[in-house]
């Protein structure tokens, strides 16, 4: 699968590597605003291809996919037109800036059967399935509480400080602890609470969110673009629970039974980076004929915005887009 990069930043790089690492997926081409940064891009990471627009990536024949490394805020044009151009979409997390967005794009993609999928990369990876084994095995008993916390020190990144660029924690962060929720339980979100601490310009730095779920499960989260978080996410039950060392990208999940008596420990398999699973998904979605892949199906991805559109509307984030 020979992928197009669109925008070569911080995550287009990461991708750069990953591909680089493996058989069946080629980091093509490489499209920037810049062609001396795409050229700069393609010698660094050895690719075919450097373009000074996204639009020439998009009509290169060659390229398989499109792969969406823009901020948040530029996402909707350019899969958009990605779409319009027949061209499978792979997007960055957030998916889009706001719920109507993402709904648009994905009706849009359904319309021109097109595939699209959201890179969010830990719905991808191993231990979705490991722990949903666990739990389906009844070795926590009946989970009830679901803790996780994702924060980074991002004081230096100007797309978090900038409503025009769909600044603040939540969709940077925050979203992975959303996911976190929904990787390991299907139950429909009852009640949303949450609070935050805002920028100047408004934008959430630090916040926290808490659901029930309808099946009696409550989550408590955090995110932050401001600290050093433990990055830890629990799934708590009536007999035991299941540590998980990072939810943004585990490499280690530990049950644990009542006072903390360890009964199993599992480490993840080997990996490049842990955004292979992401590609290695589209590749064979993209095989298999389908217009969604089967790890992030795109309700779950609607669902998580609007979840993301109910927190922001409570605490009074608000985006040019909106
Ligand atoms: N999956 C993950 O682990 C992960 C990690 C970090 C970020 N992300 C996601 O990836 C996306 C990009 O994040 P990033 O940290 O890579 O951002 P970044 O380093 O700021 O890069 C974004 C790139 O987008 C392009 N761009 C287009 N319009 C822009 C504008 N108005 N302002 C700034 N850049 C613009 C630029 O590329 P050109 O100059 O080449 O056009 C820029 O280098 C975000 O959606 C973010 O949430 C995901």
């Amino acid at each position: 699968m020979r992928v197009g990069i669109i925008g070569a930043g911080w995550i287009a790089e990461k991708a750069a590597i990953t591909l680089n690492g493996m058989t069946d997926c080629e980091a093509y081409a490489i499209g920037s605003r810049s062609l001396e940064k795409a050229e700069a891009f393609a010698r660094k990471w050895n690719m075919p291809k450097a373009y000074g627009s996204y639009a020439e990536v998009i009509n290169d024949p060659a390229v398989d996919i499109i792969y969406v490394a823009t901020p948040h805020s530029h996402h909707y044009d350019v899969t958009r037109h990605a779409l319009l151009e027949g061209k499978p979409c792979l997007v960055e997390k957030a998916f889009m800036a706001n719920y109507r967005q993402a709904k648009d794009i994905i009706d849009l993609a359904y319309e021109r059967k097109v595939f699209i999928a959201e890179a969010i990369w830990t719905r991808y990876q191993p231990c979705v399935g490991i722990v949903r084994q666990l739990i389906a095995e009844g070795i926590i008993g009946t989970p009830r509480l679901i803790t996780a916390t994702l924060a980074y020190p991002m004081m230096k990144k100007e797309r978090i400080f900038r409503p025009d660029l769909c600044g603040g924690a939540l969709l940077d962060v925050g979203v992975y602890a959303l996911n976190f929720v929904r990787m390991f339980t299907d139950a429909p979100v009852a009640t949303l609470d949450g609070h935050c601490v805002k920028s100047d310009k408004g934008m959430d730095l630090t916040n926290t969110m808490t659901m029930v779920l309808e099946d009696g499960i409550v989550a408590n989260l955090q995110s932050s673009a401001m600290c050093v978080g433990d990055n830890t996410g629990v799934i708590a039950g009536s007999e035991a629970n299941i540590v998980i060392d990072n939810i943004n990208n585990p490499q280690t999940i530990t049950v644990y039974k009542r006072d903390r008596v360890l009964v199993d420990q599992i480490s993840v398999p080997q990996q490049i980076t842990g955004y292979e699973y992401q590609f290695s998904a589209c590749r064979q979605a993209l095989i298999d004929g389908l217009l969604e892949p089967r790890e992030m199906p795109h309700q779950e991805t609607l669902y998580v915005m609007q979840l993301m559109d109910d927190l922001r509307a409570k605490w009074g984030v608000r985006y040019p887009m909106d």
